[in-house]
């Protein structure tokens, strides 16, 4: 059996993180999104995909190739123009069999679940319990069946909603075809499995409880902690053979650390935390749980991070506090600079994403930078601040 994961979209909720790359390709403990997604698919037994692509595709094929680095077939297929998730599994019509898994590219799943929607009928959606049903596809059930599956209502509390994740014979291609542009402007999968519905198919439904949807940089904290706890991706040894690790240097609970980087001595570090290649860790630093730091990355003298995405490139100099905080590759930290991460007031922290403020329903949430960020010495940034691609904070700045 094939699987299909839609990954051409661009993330516009994620910028400044996908002004570089698809959202599909943003690191989660240090590993693309799409490889956790894929390597979960392969655990269910899938061996051959077809990803769809569009947006920076070249990114995605050249990190993938043709998949014998995981032990699996991947093929592409360009989707020129974005017009939604029904668009997106129509292009593949001439490279999946009889009946195929399709799986939202920005998603995060255990095998498991995957291998339990397998065993549903001929068509079924994957589904969850959701608090809030707002920006989700909401599925209406009656005993093992879909009734009724709405595309982002405008007010739904507890609910059902889509996982993205479904399980397709061949009639869905007619069921495309005949599939009107929606509200918002686009071909969308839910209406196409509600023309199928009406038209008297038995569209099955698994609910599953574990299920990360990444749609705001900040899930990227929660699908990080999720990874470095549970690994979909067995990373080989913890502490490669060829990193250096001095002798007063502090290692707890689980952490990796990749070839050629150094930890000094006074290097103090909690896990779960996994640490790239090539990186100078050290001398004196405090590095708390559920922190990623990608390759090439320095952390020096006097700089604590706690629970943040640090990626590839990135220099925490000295005498620095990040946390719960999404930096993106080749920043610079200038000494003294200083992440807020907490409201005294108790209230979740407000984050403006494209022009609109959103509440990310977190209570600790620090900053998130896109690429080449640089902040002045003792430059403060206050929680929620989001930085596009290089920008620059200057000495003593506050950030709002
Ligand atoms: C989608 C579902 C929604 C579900 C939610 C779960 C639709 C219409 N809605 O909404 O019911 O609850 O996922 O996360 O499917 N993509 C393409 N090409 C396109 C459009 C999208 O490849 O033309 C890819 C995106 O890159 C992404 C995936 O498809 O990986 C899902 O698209 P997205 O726009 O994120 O859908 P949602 O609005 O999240
Ligand atoms: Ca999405």
């Amino acid at each position: 059996m094939k699987c299909v994961i839609l990954a051409a979209g661009v993330g516009k909720r994620m910028y400044p993180l996908t002004r570089t790359r698809p959202k599909v390709m943003v690191p989660i403990a240090n590993y693309p999104m799409l490889e956790h997604l894929l390597l979960s698919a392969k655990s269910a037994g899938i061996k051959n995909f077809v990803l769809v692509v569009g947006y920076k595709k070249e990114l995605v094929k050249s990190y993938f190739e043709d998949g014998s680095k995981w032990g699996v077939k991947i093929s592409y297929v360009f989707q020129k123009d974005q017009l939604g998730t029904a668009n997106a599994i129509d292009v593949t019509k001439d490279k999946v069999g009889k009946r195929f898994l399709v799986l939202n590219g920005d998603v995060l799943i255990k095998s498991d679940c995957i291998k339990e929607l397998l065993e549903k009928k001929e068509e079924a959606v994957l589904t969850l319990n959701r608090r809030e049903g707002k920006g989700f596809g909401v599925v209406k059930v009656d005993g093992g069946s879909v009734k009724k599956i709405t595309e982002k209502p405008k007010d739904a509390k507890i609910s059902l909603v889509n996982a993205g994740i479904y399980i397709f014979g061949r009639k869905v291609f007619d069921a495309i075809e005949k599939t009107k542009l929606s509200k918002r402007g686009e071909y969308e999968i839910t209406d196409s499995i509600q023309y199928m519905i009406d038209k008297g198919t038995d569209v099955g439904f698994h609910k599953v409880e574990d299920w990360i949807d990444v749609g705001y940089p900040w899930n990227l904290l929660d699908a990080n902690e999720d990874l470095l706890k549970y690994p979909l991706k067995s990373s080989g040894k913890a502490i490669d053979e060829e990193s250096k690790i001095e002798p007063y240097a502090t290692i707890h609970k689980k952490v990796s650390i990749g070839k050629g980087t150094i930890v000094r001595n006074g290097a103090y570090i909690i896990g779960p935390v996994t640490i790239g290649k090539n990186c100078d860790i050290g001398p004196n630093c405090f590095i708390r749980p559920c922190t990623s730091i990608g390759d090439d990355v320095r952390i020096g003298n006097g700089v604590e991070i706690k629970n943040s995405i640090i990626m590839n490139h990135t220099k925490v100099g000295h005498l620095t506090y990040i946390g719960d905080s999404v930096i993106g590759e080749g920043c610079n930290f200038g000494a003294g600079t200083i992440v807020a991460n907490l409201r005294h007031d108790d209230r979740s922290i407000l984050v403006k994403v494209k022009g609109e403020t959103i509440d990310s329903g977190r209570r600790k949430l620090g900053v998130i930078f896109g690429d080449g960020v640089k902040t002045g010495i003792n430059s403060t940034l206050n929680v929620g601040a989001v930085l596009e691609d290089g920008e620059i904070v200057g000495p003593g700045e506050v950030v709002r």
